[in-house]
Protein backbone atom coordinates (compact mmCIF):
# COMPACT_ATOMS: atom_id res chain seq x y z
CA UNK A 1 0.00 0.00 0.00
CA UNK A 2 2.75 2.69 1.13
CA UNK A 3 4.96 1.48 -1.88
CA UNK A 4 2.37 1.85 -4.37
CA UNK A 5 1.17 5.61 -2.75
CA UNK A 6 4.51 6.30 -2.86
CA UNK A 7 4.74 5.26 -6.75
CA UNK A 8 1.68 7.44 -7.17
CA UNK A 9 3.00 10.03 -5.93
CA UNK A 10 6.62 9.81 -7.21
CA UNK A 11 5.08 9.46 -10.97
CA UNK A 12 2.35 12.36 -10.79
CA UNK A 13 4.91 14.65 -9.32
CA UNK A 14 7.46 13.92 -12.09
CA UNK A 15 4.61 14.25 -14.32
CA UNK A 16 3.99 17.64 -12.85
CA UNK A 17 7.39 18.72 -13.22
CA UNK A 18 8.50 16.99 -16.26
CA UNK A 19 5.76 17.92 -18.67
CA UNK A 20 6.75 21.14 -17.73
CA UNK A 21 9.80 21.04 -19.49
CA UNK A 22 16.21 41.25 -19.54
CA UNK A 23 19.33 40.34 -20.92
CA UNK A 24 22.38 40.82 -18.53
CA UNK A 25 25.13 44.01 -18.74
CA UNK A 26 27.72 42.30 -21.25
CA UNK A 27 30.88 42.95 -19.80
CA UNK A 28 31.59 41.81 -16.38
CA UNK A 29 32.51 38.67 -14.82
CA UNK A 30 30.63 35.45 -12.83
CA UNK A 31 31.47 36.31 -8.98
CA UNK A 32 31.68 33.35 -6.89
CA UNK A 33 30.96 35.04 -3.58
CA UNK A 34 32.62 33.42 -0.34
CA UNK A 35 30.96 34.70 2.28
CA UNK A 36 27.16 32.66 2.83
CA UNK A 37 24.71 36.14 2.94
CA UNK A 38 24.29 36.61 -0.72
CA UNK A 39 22.12 39.72 -1.44
CA UNK A 40 19.55 39.89 -4.18
CA UNK A 41 21.65 42.51 -6.05
CA UNK A 42 24.69 40.02 -5.88
CA UNK A 43 23.04 37.42 -8.01
CA UNK A 44 22.35 39.72 -10.63
CA UNK A 45 25.25 38.15 -12.28
CA UNK A 46 26.48 39.53 -15.40
CA UNK A 47 27.39 38.14 -18.88
CA UNK A 48 31.21 37.93 -19.83
CA UNK A 49 31.41 38.08 -24.10
CA UNK A 50 30.42 34.06 -24.10
CA UNK A 51 30.62 33.11 -28.30
CA UNK A 52 27.44 30.51 -29.19
CA UNK A 53 29.30 27.01 -29.58
CA UNK A 54 26.91 24.59 -29.64
CA UNK A 55 23.87 23.49 -32.03
CA UNK A 56 22.29 21.38 -30.14
CA UNK A 57 19.86 24.20 -28.35
CA UNK A 58 19.32 27.45 -29.24
CA UNK A 59 16.93 28.78 -26.62
CA UNK A 60 16.24 29.13 -23.10
CA UNK A 61 13.26 28.67 -20.92
CA UNK A 62 12.79 30.57 -17.94
CA UNK A 63 9.83 28.58 -16.07
CA UNK A 64 8.24 30.39 -13.20
CA UNK A 65 5.09 28.66 -11.81
CA UNK A 66 1.69 30.07 -9.29
CA UNK A 67 3.11 27.81 -6.37
CA UNK A 68 -0.95 27.56 -4.97
CA UNK A 69 -1.43 26.57 -8.16
CA UNK A 70 0.92 24.02 -8.10
CA UNK A 71 0.01 22.38 -4.94
CA UNK A 72 -3.41 22.37 -6.25
CA UNK A 73 -2.88 20.87 -9.12
CA UNK A 74 -0.48 17.58 -7.27
CA UNK A 75 -3.63 17.35 -5.17
CA UNK A 76 -5.78 17.14 -7.26
CA UNK A 77 -3.36 14.32 -9.22
CA UNK A 78 -2.66 12.58 -5.66
CA UNK A 79 -5.07 13.97 -3.13
CA UNK A 80 -2.49 12.46 -0.16
CA UNK A 81 0.38 14.25 -1.23
CA UNK A 82 2.45 16.72 1.54
CA UNK A 83 3.00 19.89 -1.06
CA UNK A 84 2.75 23.33 0.85
CA UNK A 85 3.68 27.00 0.03
CA UNK A 86 6.02 28.26 2.83
CA UNK A 87 5.08 30.99 4.58
CA UNK A 88 7.52 33.32 3.22
CA UNK A 89 6.35 32.94 -0.10
CA UNK A 90 3.91 35.58 -2.20
CA UNK A 91 5.43 35.44 -5.40
CA UNK A 92 5.83 33.30 -8.57
CA UNK A 93 8.75 30.49 -7.39
CA UNK A 94 11.36 29.17 -9.50
CA UNK A 95 10.35 25.71 -11.99
CA UNK A 96 13.88 26.24 -14.12
CA UNK A 97 15.45 26.91 -16.96
CA UNK A 98 15.50 24.86 -19.78
CA UNK A 99 17.74 24.66 -22.77
CA UNK A 100 15.64 24.18 -25.69
CA UNK A 101 15.54 23.18 -29.78
CA UNK A 102 13.00 25.16 -31.47
CA UNK A 103 12.38 21.77 -33.39
CA UNK A 104 11.68 19.72 -30.41
CA UNK A 105 8.56 19.61 -27.98
CA UNK A 106 10.14 19.65 -24.66
CA UNK A 107 13.53 20.45 -25.14
CA UNK A 108 16.60 18.57 -24.19
CA UNK A 109 16.62 16.31 -21.02
CA UNK A 110 19.49 14.68 -19.03
CA UNK A 111 22.66 15.47 -21.31
CA UNK A 112 25.19 14.37 -19.04
CA UNK A 113 24.73 11.68 -16.88
CA UNK A 114 28.00 11.80 -15.34
CA UNK A 115 27.86 15.09 -13.43
CA UNK A 116 25.62 14.27 -10.70
CA UNK A 117 24.33 17.34 -8.98
CA UNK A 118 26.36 18.34 -5.94
CA UNK A 119 25.58 21.20 -4.00
CA UNK A 120 28.91 21.75 -2.39
CA UNK A 121 29.63 25.21 -4.95
CA UNK A 122 26.12 26.28 -4.30
CA UNK A 123 26.30 27.03 -0.59
CA UNK A 124 26.54 30.93 -0.78
CA UNK A 125 23.11 30.28 -3.24
CA UNK A 126 21.47 27.81 -1.31
CA UNK A 127 19.61 31.11 1.03
CA UNK A 128 18.54 32.62 -1.83
CA UNK A 129 17.32 29.37 -3.20
CA UNK A 130 15.41 28.04 -0.51
CA UNK A 131 13.40 31.77 -0.56
CA UNK A 132 12.71 31.66 -4.78
CA UNK A 133 13.29 28.46 -5.52
CA UNK A 134 11.49 26.20 -3.02
CA UNK A 135 11.08 22.70 -3.71
CA UNK A 136 7.36 22.13 -2.65
CA UNK A 137 7.16 19.05 -2.21
CA UNK A 138 8.82 18.31 0.59
CA UNK A 139 11.09 15.71 -0.33
CA UNK A 140 11.19 16.27 -4.01
CA UNK A 141 14.97 17.17 -5.07
CA UNK A 142 13.39 19.97 -7.40
CA UNK A 143 17.15 21.32 -7.53
CA UNK A 144 18.74 18.17 -8.18
CA UNK A 145 16.07 17.19 -10.77
CA UNK A 146 16.73 20.91 -12.46
CA UNK A 147 20.05 20.23 -12.64
CA UNK A 148 20.27 16.63 -13.84
CA UNK A 149 17.38 17.46 -16.62
CA UNK A 150 17.77 20.77 -17.48
CA UNK A 151 21.37 22.27 -16.00
CA UNK A 152 23.45 19.15 -17.86
CA UNK A 153 22.48 20.59 -20.91
CA UNK A 154 23.35 23.73 -21.00
CA UNK A 155 27.20 22.95 -20.18
CA UNK A 156 28.58 23.99 -23.30
CA UNK A 157 27.55 27.81 -22.77
CA UNK A 158 30.01 29.10 -20.77
CA UNK A 159 27.86 31.30 -18.76
CA UNK A 160 25.89 28.61 -17.50
CA UNK A 161 28.33 25.95 -17.00
CA UNK A 162 28.33 24.33 -13.66
CA UNK A 163 26.14 24.06 -11.13
CA UNK A 164 27.14 27.77 -9.51
CA UNK A 165 26.39 29.85 -12.70
CA UNK A 166 23.40 27.52 -14.13
CA UNK A 167 21.53 28.64 -10.89
CA UNK A 168 22.38 31.76 -10.11
CA UNK A 169 22.10 32.88 -13.78
CA UNK A 170 18.74 31.94 -13.78
CA UNK A 171 18.08 33.19 -9.76
CA UNK A 172 19.41 36.36 -11.70
CA UNK A 173 16.87 35.90 -14.64
CA UNK A 174 14.19 35.07 -11.93
CA UNK A 175 14.98 38.88 -9.88
CA UNK A 176 15.05 40.87 -12.82
CA UNK A 177 12.11 40.02 -14.83
CA UNK A 178 9.38 39.64 -12.07
CA UNK A 179 6.35 38.98 -13.14
CA UNK A 180 4.32 39.47 -10.14
CA UNK A 181 5.59 42.97 -10.32
CA UNK A 182 4.46 43.32 -14.08
CA UNK A 183 1.19 41.74 -13.10
CA UNK A 184 0.74 44.32 -10.39
CA UNK A 185 1.18 47.32 -12.62
CA UNK A 186 -1.95 46.33 -14.17
CA UNK A 187 -3.98 45.56 -11.51
CA UNK A 188 -4.05 42.00 -11.57
CA UNK A 189 -3.24 40.48 -8.50
CA UNK A 190 -4.14 37.22 -6.99
CA UNK A 191 -8.14 36.92 -5.94
CA UNK A 192 -10.75 34.49 -5.34
CA UNK A 193 -13.06 36.35 -7.29
CA UNK A 194 -11.83 39.01 -9.44
CA UNK A 195 -11.11 36.80 -12.85
CA UNK A 196 -8.43 38.00 -15.46
CA UNK A 197 -8.48 37.13 -19.51
CA UNK A 198 -5.45 35.71 -20.95
CA UNK A 199 -5.11 38.45 -22.92
CA UNK A 200 -4.89 41.50 -20.34
CA UNK A 201 -2.32 38.87 -18.73
CA UNK A 202 -0.67 38.39 -21.92
CA UNK A 203 -0.60 41.84 -22.51
CA UNK A 204 0.30 42.50 -19.00
CA UNK A 205 3.53 40.79 -19.37
CA UNK A 206 4.08 42.75 -23.02
CA UNK A 207 3.36 45.66 -21.67
CA UNK A 208 6.55 45.65 -19.51
CA UNK A 209 8.92 43.63 -21.49
CA UNK A 210 8.22 43.78 -25.20
CA UNK A 211 8.30 39.98 -26.10
CA UNK A 212 5.82 36.96 -25.92
CA UNK A 213 5.74 35.13 -23.03
CA UNK A 214 3.86 31.96 -22.53
CA UNK A 215 0.96 32.02 -20.03
CA UNK A 216 -0.15 29.02 -18.98
CA UNK A 217 -2.99 27.17 -17.48
CA UNK A 218 -4.64 24.55 -15.44
CA UNK A 219 -8.49 23.79 -15.08
CA UNK A 220 -9.91 24.38 -11.44
CA UNK A 221 -12.20 22.25 -9.93
CA UNK A 222 -15.36 25.00 -11.27
CA UNK A 223 -15.76 24.54 -15.43
CA UNK A 224 -16.52 28.25 -15.40
CA UNK A 225 -12.96 29.16 -14.94
CA UNK A 226 -8.87 27.88 -15.68
CA UNK A 227 -5.84 28.69 -12.75
CA UNK A 228 -2.78 30.26 -13.72
CA UNK A 229 -0.34 28.14 -13.69
CA UNK A 230 3.10 29.43 -14.66
CA UNK A 231 4.44 32.16 -16.87
CA UNK A 232 7.61 31.57 -19.47
CA UNK A 233 10.09 33.46 -20.67
CA UNK A 234 12.37 32.54 -23.43
CA UNK A 235 15.92 33.49 -23.66
CA UNK A 236 18.44 33.53 -26.96
CA UNK A 237 22.66 32.15 -25.67
CA UNK A 238 22.83 35.54 -24.71
CA UNK A 239 20.32 35.61 -22.07
CA UNK A 240 18.62 38.08 -23.91
CA UNK A 241 14.68 38.32 -23.94
CA UNK A 242 13.39 36.74 -27.47
CA UNK A 243 9.47 35.83 -28.07
CA UNK A 244 9.07 32.59 -27.13
CA UNK A 245 7.22 30.42 -29.53
CA UNK A 246 3.41 29.14 -29.38
CA UNK A 247 2.88 27.60 -25.98
CA UNK A 248 2.41 23.82 -26.65
CA UNK A 249 1.03 22.45 -22.74
CA UNK A 250 -0.84 23.78 -20.21
CA UNK A 251 -2.68 25.56 -22.95
CA UNK A 252 -4.99 28.57 -21.41
CA UNK A 253 -8.36 28.43 -23.13
CA UNK A 254 -8.52 32.18 -24.28
CA UNK A 255 -12.14 32.58 -23.66
CA UNK A 256 -12.51 31.73 -20.12
CA UNK A 257 -11.38 33.56 -17.26
CA UNK A 258 -8.32 33.01 -15.53
CA UNK A 259 -7.84 33.15 -11.71
CA UNK A 260 -4.68 33.72 -9.68
CA UNK A 261 -5.71 31.90 -6.79
CA UNK A 262 -4.60 33.65 -3.20
CA UNK A 263 -1.66 32.00 -1.28
CA UNK A 264 -2.62 30.01 1.35
CA UNK A 265 -0.29 29.17 3.82
CA UNK A 266 -0.56 26.22 6.35
CA UNK A 267 -1.45 27.18 9.95
C1 LIG B 1 14.73 27.87 -34.83
O1 LIG B 1 15.61 28.92 -34.50
C2 LIG B 1 16.50 29.25 -35.54
C3 LIG B 1 17.51 30.23 -34.97
O2 LIG B 1 16.94 31.12 -34.07
C4 LIG B 1 15.70 29.83 -36.70
O3 LIG B 1 16.56 30.17 -37.74
C5 LIG B 1 14.71 28.76 -37.17
O4 LIG B 1 13.89 29.28 -38.16
C6 LIG B 1 13.87 28.26 -36.01
N1 LIG B 1 13.10 27.13 -36.45
C7 LIG B 1 11.83 26.97 -36.16
C8 LIG B 1 11.20 25.72 -36.62
O5 LIG B 1 11.21 27.80 -35.52
C1 LIG C 1 30.08 15.85 -18.62
O1 LIG C 1 30.40 15.88 -17.26
C2 LIG C 1 31.73 15.52 -16.99
C3 LIG C 1 31.90 15.39 -15.49
O2 LIG C 1 31.76 16.63 -14.86
C4 LIG C 1 32.66 16.56 -17.62
O3 LIG C 1 34.00 16.23 -17.36
C5 LIG C 1 32.41 16.60 -19.12
O4 LIG C 1 33.16 17.64 -19.69
C6 LIG C 1 30.94 16.84 -19.39
N1 LIG C 1 30.69 16.69 -20.81
C7 LIG C 1 30.26 17.71 -21.54
C8 LIG C 1 30.01 17.37 -22.99
O5 LIG C 1 30.06 18.81 -21.10
C1 LIG D 1 30.95 17.23 -4.47
O1 LIG D 1 32.03 18.01 -4.86
C2 LIG D 1 33.02 18.15 -3.85
C3 LIG D 1 34.05 19.17 -4.32
O2 LIG D 1 34.41 18.95 -5.62
C4 LIG D 1 33.62 16.78 -3.59
O3 LIG D 1 34.61 16.86 -2.57
C5 LIG D 1 32.51 15.84 -3.14
O4 LIG D 1 33.02 14.54 -2.98
C6 LIG D 1 31.39 15.82 -4.14
N1 LIG D 1 30.27 15.07 -3.59
C7 LIG D 1 29.66 14.11 -4.27
C8 LIG D 1 28.51 13.44 -3.60
O5 LIG D 1 30.03 13.76 -5.38
C1 LIG E 1 11.39 12.78 3.89
O1 LIG E 1 11.93 11.49 3.72
C2 LIG E 1 12.53 10.98 4.91
C3 LIG E 1 13.19 9.65 4.60
O2 LIG E 1 12.82 9.14 3.38
C4 LIG E 1 11.46 10.84 5.98
O3 LIG E 1 12.02 10.35 7.17
C5 LIG E 1 10.85 12.22 6.24
O4 LIG E 1 9.78 12.10 7.16
C6 LIG E 1 10.31 12.82 4.95
N1 LIG E 1 9.90 14.18 5.20
C7 LIG E 1 8.75 14.68 4.77
C8 LIG E 1 8.48 16.09 5.17
O5 LIG E 1 7.94 14.04 4.12
C1 LIG F 1 8.62 40.97 -7.31
O1 LIG F 1 7.90 42.13 -7.04
C2 LIG F 1 7.04 42.01 -5.93
C3 LIG F 1 6.17 43.25 -5.89
O2 LIG F 1 6.89 44.38 -6.25
C4 LIG F 1 7.90 41.82 -4.69
O3 LIG F 1 7.07 41.68 -3.55
C5 LIG F 1 8.69 40.55 -4.88
O4 LIG F 1 9.57 40.35 -3.78
C6 LIG F 1 9.50 40.59 -6.16
N1 LIG F 1 10.06 39.28 -6.41
C7 LIG F 1 11.35 39.08 -6.66
C8 LIG F 1 11.74 37.67 -6.92
O5 LIG F 1 12.16 39.97 -6.67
Amino acid sequence: MYILMYILVYVSVILIIGVCSDGFDNHRHVRHPASNSLSPSDVILELGQHSIQSEQWNYLRLARYWPQSFCLQARMHVPTISCTVPDFVHDFTVHGLWPTLNTTFGGLSFCNNSWPFNTSTLQSLVPLMTKLWPPLWNNYSLWGHEWSKHGTCALDLPALHGEYRFFAHTLGLHLRYNITRYLSQSNIRPSETQMFSYSSLVGAIWNRIYFIPWVQCIPSKSPRYQLLFQVVLCFDKQLQLIDCESVTYFICDPDQPIQIPPINHPD
